[in-house]
């Protein structure tokens, strides 16, 4: 959808803002940009590309290189939820668990129906909400275990409004 790719575009854009002067910071800001949408969107690496002034190319052969980085979509909520220094400490580990026992799946898979996948990542940068999880680009911080079902639920409702 336009919408979808008009959003993936500023959001990257903001992303970038800390990155495009640093030098070598490419792999960096890849790894922001699938801590916030599970992947990384072609929409978002022309921007990459643009404004960090590397080719298309070399950010596609730096994404095939590394497998840990996906370019496809893997469900249509993405919960990423940190489990960087900060969050962990603050409860990070027993955050990701409740969404896996609500959901059924493990971290890394999407529910049956296709609609949740459930990623663990690294750093989000707010560590100051520490534990915080993003949901398509949408941040939840100082995350409790007894907020997870009611963060699925506020999804799903989402999901069953837009059709
Ligand atoms: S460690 Fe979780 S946001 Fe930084």
């Amino acid at each position: 959808m336009a919408d979808d790719k008009i959003k993936i575009q500023e959001d990257t854009r903001k992303m970038l803002v800390k990155w495009k002067t640093k030098r070598g910071s490419l792999i960096m800001a890849l790894h922001e940009i699938q801590g916030a949408f599970g992947y990384v969107p072609w929409d978002a690496m022309e921007v990459v590309s643009e404004e960090m002034k590397i080719p298309m190319a070399q950010i596609y052969s730096v994404l095939t290189f590394y497998n840990h980085f996906k370019l496809t979509a893997p469900g249509k909520v993405v919960i990423s939820v940190c489990d960087g220094t900060a969050c962990h400490i603050k409860g990070g580990e027993s955050v990701i668990h409740a969404f896996e026992k609500e959901l059924g799946v493990p971290a890394g898979f999407t529910t049956p129906d296709g609609l949740f996948y459930i990623q663990v990542v690294r750093c989000l940068g707010c560590c100051g909400l520490a534990p915080v999880v993003v949901v398509n680009g949408k941040t939840y911080g100082r995350v409790t275990t007894l907020e997870v079902p009611q963060i699925i639920a506020e999804w799903r409702q989402t999901m069953a409004a837009e059709g």
